[in-house]
C-alpha cells in the first residue's frame, strides 16, 4: 500500500516534538508501509534537501539508542519531501494537487498540525481544490476549538468537505499503551465486570499530574488553561474508558457510541456545584526536582495578571444506573510534585468489621498510566506487624508492571495513532459528537472562570496543588491517594 502524508505545519512544534520522532520509530520498527512519502508543508522556502537537514537537527539532541545513525537517518530522509504552501492562497493548493497526482498514492493523509484557527480555511481550500477524494483522510489535532460553538463550527466545516469516517480527531492519550490497557482490563477480562458498579465501588480518582510548567507555550497556554488543555479531552476520555458499558464489538462506532453515552450522562454543572466541586489553581514560584522555578505569571508569554488556571480538580457525577452516587474525581495540573498519571478505583469497605484495621486502608485498584504503566491491587493481609493483635491486618499489594512484562519500548502514542490513520482504523479517534458532548459539559465552568480570579487558588510549584482540592474530596469523606 502506498501513502502520502501531507503534513501541514511541517516545520512546526508538533512535527518537531512528536510527529517526526514517531514516524522515525515506525520506520525503524518496519511498520511504516515502505511505499510512503512524508510531504512537509509550510510557508518557508525550502528544498527537499533543506527540509531533511532541518529534521535531522531534531534528532541531533536525542540520546542513546533512540538516536538514528547517519546511515539510518539517510534512509528515513528519503521519505521526507517539502512543499511550500501559503494556507490562504488557492493557487498553492492547486500545485499541491498536481504534486499528489503525480504519485497517485492509495491513501493521502492530510495532517493538520497547525493552529486550530486555520482548520476551517484549510478544509475549505482542500475541498475547493478537489483534494477531498475517497483516498483522503484528514487528521485534526487538539484543541478543536475553544468552546462548544467554535468546536461545532470547525466540525461543520470539516463535514462539508469530508465524511465522518475520513476524519481522525486525535486525542493522543487514547494512543498510549497504558490507556489501551484500560480497555483490555475491562473488556478482555470477566473478573472485574461484576464489581465495576456502584454496589462495589465507592469512588474513582483520575489524576494527570505534570511536573513541567508551560515551557515555551506560555502564550498558547495562557489563552487555553488546564480545563481546555487536559480535562475536556484527555481526562474525560479516561472517564469514558472507566465508566462506559461494554461495547458490542471492538468496532470504532461501537466503542464511540458507548463513550458518548457516558459523556451525555455527566450531570450538568449548576452554580452551586461549581462553587463546591470545581477547584481551580495557578502555580506560584516553588521548587521542582530540587530546582527553583518561577511562578506561572512570570513565565514567558504569560500575562502578569493572568487568571488562567494551571490546575483543576473536579467532582464529576455520572447520572445513570451503574454509577449513581459514585463520584469521579478528576485532577490535573502543571508544576505539580511529580509527573504521574494514574487512576484509583476505591472499592467499598467490607460491610461488617471483624478486624481492628480501619477498613478503608486497602481495597483498591490502582491503574498506573505514566511514567509507570501497570496495575496494583491493594488488599489487606494478615501480616506480622502486631504480635499482640492477631486481628489487625496489614495492607499489601499485588504489583503488575507492564513495562517490565512487555518492555518499556512499546509503540508510542503518536506512532500508534499515525499507523492507525494509515490503516484507516478509527477506534482510537474521537467522533465529533463525543467532542461536542465534552465541550457542553465543561462550558459552564469556562463561563464561570472566564476573565475573573474568584476562587483562583495559588499553589506552590512542586506541591500537589491547592489545599482546596483536598478539602473538596474530604467533604465526601475521601482523600487523594498520596494523602492516604
Ligand atoms: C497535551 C497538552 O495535550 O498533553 C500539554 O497540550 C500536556 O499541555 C500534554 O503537557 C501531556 O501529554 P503527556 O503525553 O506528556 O502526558
Amino acid at each position: 500500500m502506498s501513502f502520502d502524508l501531507v503534513l501541514f505545519g511541517g516545520t512546526g512544534d508538533l512535527a518537531w516534538r512528536k510527529l517526526m520522532p514517531a514516524l522515525f520509530q515506525a520506520f525503524r520498527h518496519g511498520t511504516l508501509p515502505k511505499d510512503g512519502r512524508i510531504l512537509g508543508i509550510a510557508r518557508d522556502d525550502l528544498t527537499n534537501e533543506q527540509y531533511r537537514q532541518l529534521i535531522q537537527q531534531r534528532f541531533a539532541g536525542v540520546e542513546g539508542a533512540k538516536r538514528p545513525s547517519p546511515e539510518e537517518f539517510a534512509r528515513f530522509a528519503e521519505l521526507l519531501h517539502f512543499q511550500r504552501l501559503d494556507l490562504s492562497r488557492p493557487g498553492d493548493y492547486g500545485r499541491l494537487k498536481d504534486r499528489l497526482a503525480q504519485r497517485n498514492a492509495d491513501v493521502v493523509l492530510m495532517y493538520l498540525a497547525t493552529a486550530p484557527s486555520l482548520f476551517a480555511t484549510v478544509c475549505e481550500q482542500l475541498a475547493a481544490a478537489g483534494l477531498s477524494t475517497p483516498q483522503t483522510r484528514i487528521v485534526l489535532e487538539k484543541p478543536l476549538g475553544h468552546d462548544l460553538a467554535s468546536n461545532r463550527e470547525i466540525n461543520d466545516t470539516v463535514r462539508k468537505a469530508f465524511r465522518e469516517e475520513q476524519v481522525f480527531r486525535i486525542d493522543h492519550y487514547l494512543g498510549k499503551p497504558s490507556v489501551q490497557n484500560l480497555f483490555a482490563l475491562r473488556f478482555g477480562n470477566a473478573l472485574f465486570e461484576p464489581l465495576w458498579r456502584r454496589e462495589n465501588i465507592a469512588n474513582i480518582q483520575v489524576t494527570i499530574a505534570e511536573d513541567l510548567g508551560v515551557e515555551k507555550r506560555g502564550a498558547f497556554y495562557d489563552s487555553t488553561g488546564a480545563l481546555r488543555d487536559m480535562v475536556q479531552n484527555h481526562a474525560l476520555q479516561l472517564v469514558c474508558a472507566l465508566a462506559m458499558e461494554p461495547p458490542i464489538s471492538a468496532d470504532a462506532d461501537a466503542i464511540r457510541d458507548e463513550k458518548l453515552k457516558v459523556l451525555r450522562s455527566l450531570r450538568p454543572w449548576t452554580p452551586e456545584a461549581i462553587t463546591q466541586f470545581a477547584i481551580r489553581g495557578q502555580y506560584g514560584p516553588g521548587t521542582v526536582g530540587g530546582e527553583p522555578v518561577p511562578g506561572y505569571r512570570d513565565e514567558p508569554g504569560v500575562s502578569p495578571q493572568s487568571t488562567t488556571e494551571t490546575f483543576v480538580a473536579l467532582r464529576a457525577v455520572i447520572a445513570n444506573w451503574r454509577w449513581a452516587g459514585v463520584p469521579f474525581y478528576i485532577r490535573t495540573g502543571k508544576r505539580l510534585a511529580a509527573r504521574d498519571a494514574h487512576i484509583v478505583v476505591n472499592f467499598r469497605a467490607a460491610p461488617h468489621a471483624i478486624f481492628r484495621t480501619p477498613l478503608g486502608a486497602a481495597n483498591r485498584l490502582v491503574i498506573n498510566l505514566q511514567p509507570r504503566d501497570g496495575l496494583e491491587l491493594h488488599l489487606l493481609a494478615q501480616g506480622q506487624d502486631d504480635r499482640r493483635h492477631s486481628q489487625s491486618l496489614t495492607p499489601v499489594h499485588l504489583d503488575l508492571d507492564f513495562d517490565k512484562r512487555f518492555g518499556a519500548e512499546r509503540v508510542g502514542a503518536y506512532e500508534r495513532l499515525l499507523l492507525d490513520v494509515i490503516d484507516g482504523r478509527l477506534n482510537l479517534f474521537v467522533r465529533s459528537d463525543e467532542q461536542e458532548a465534552a465541550w457542553r459539559w465543561v462550558e459552564p465552568l469556562l463561563d464561570a472562570w472566564q476573565g475573573n480570579d474568584a476562587d483562583l487558588r495559588p499553589y506552590a510549584a512542586g506541591s500537589w496543588g491547592p489545599s482546596a482540592a483536598s478539602a473538596m474530596i474530604a467533604r465526601d469523606g475521601y482523600c487523594w491517594s498520596e494523602e492516604l
